[in-house]
């Protein structure tokens, strides 16, 4: 069957995969883009499907009501995925009102806008980061569905707070709507302000590796096209109404993914700088992916081994894509959060 998807944040890290991942598997659907390229979309992450007839990219704000209306009345989309959003923890501990802007309020937009014009489904990227932290000692806890949100930064808090307005909209007004809530994502076009994409860089070039406060937190990492595979199936089989969370048991702790990229790239361990601690920093997340597994067939295929391997070479292969951006505009942000730590 032929359907219109509307994929907004698809010239960022996870909607770009996802965007070329849909238009590979599903030859027959139109794809449409919507993104206001903020400095984190990149539009070299959508080239090469720029010329595909069944591909339209969109420069709008997921905020602007008008703009987006008017999106939905000329494309009778029958999905919507939000991948648009504010996403680094880092910058929203410095500027929460942009955060609160994009992820909330933008996010009622689209809902509001499939409220009027009809959908079959509403898709909410969320995150496991809505159910805050996990302890060091603990490791027989892991996050469920049912997990109680807990928020520890101004952006888990802006995710949590959509998170409870697409499940509002979905009882109140009966719009059809599913929610992922994801670990973290590791693969190709990662903007080099995350973890892996930045330690790459940085070794690439002989810089200094920060690693915040004894690199002793804990991450879920998955690779992205896993991530992909799984909204993929939520969109095509999951239930209205569900969530769904999505990690593949491959806990890490920060210093051993630093020093895991040093040792692939050759380069010395004497690059790893301490620096101060992010404010109210999560020691450990842990998704239990056990209900997308047995209600919906959901394995990660990608093991970590051969995914950060895979990364780190496409950070190779693609050295103009990430050192346009590390050259440009990001250099001031860079030195304003690195210059004091
Ligand atoms: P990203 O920062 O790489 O990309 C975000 C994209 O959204 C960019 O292209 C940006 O231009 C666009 N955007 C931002 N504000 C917008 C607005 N107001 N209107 C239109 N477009 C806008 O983010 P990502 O890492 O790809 O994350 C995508 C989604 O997945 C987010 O919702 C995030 O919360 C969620 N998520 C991310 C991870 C992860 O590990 N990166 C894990 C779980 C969930
Ligand atoms: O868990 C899902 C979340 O993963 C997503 O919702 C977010 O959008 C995404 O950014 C990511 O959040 P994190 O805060 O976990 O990712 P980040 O790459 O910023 O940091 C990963 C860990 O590495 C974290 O413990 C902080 C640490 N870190 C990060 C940076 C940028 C460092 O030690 N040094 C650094 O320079």
């Amino acid at each position: 069957m032929s359907m219109t998807i509307i994929v907004t944040g698809g010239a960022g890290f996870i909607g770009g995969n996802f965007v070329h991942y849909l238009l590979k598997k599903y030859p027959d659907y139109r794809i449409v883009c919507v993104d206001c390229l903020t400095y984190a979309g990149n539009m070299e992450t959508l080239a090469p499907v720029m010329q595909n007839s069944n591909f339209r990219f969109v420069k709008v704000d997921i905020t602007d009501r008008e703009n987006i209306f008017k999106l939905f009345e000329e494309e009778h989309p029958n999905m919507v995925v939000n991948f648009a959003a504010e996403s680094h923890v880092d910058r929203s501990i410095e500027n929460p009102g942009v955060f609160l802007n994009t992820n909330i309020m933008g996010t009622q937009t689209l809902l509001d806008a499939c409220r009027k014009f009809g959908i079959d489904r509403y898709h909410q990227v969320s995150t496991d980061e809505v159910y805050g932290d996990l302890p060091l000692d603990r490791p027989d806890l892991f996050f469920t569905e049912t997990t109680s949100l807990h928020t520890s930064s101004p952006y888990s808090a802006s995710k949590a707070g959509a998170d409870l307005l697409v499940q509002a909209y979905n009882r109140t007004f009966k719009v059809p709507t599913t929610i992922s809530r994801c670990s973290n994502n590791y693969g190709p076009y990662h903007f080099p302000e995350k973890l892996i994409p930045l330690m790459i860089a940085n070794a690439l070039n002989d810089k200094p590796l920060p690693v915040y406060g004894e690199g002793i937190n804990v991450r879920d990492w998955l690779y992205v096209e896993d991530h992909c595979a799984a909204i993929d199936l939520i969109l095509h089989k999951g239930l209205v109404g569900e969530v769904y969370n999505v990690g593949g048991h491959n806990e890490m702790r920060n210093i051993d993914i630093v020093k895991l990229i040093l040792k692939h790239l050759d380069k010395p361990e004497s690059l790893i700088t301490y620096v101060k601690d992010r404010a109210g920093h999560d020691m450990r997340y842990a998704i239990d992916p056990t209900k997308i597994h047995n209600e919906l067939g959901w394995l990660p295929a990608t093991k970590f081994a051969d995914g950060i391997q895979k990364t780190i070479q496409w950070y190779l292969d693609n050295r103009g894509w990430w050192e346009h951006i590390v050259n440009g505009e990001y250099q001031n942000y860079y030195t304003k959060m690195y210059g004091k730590k």
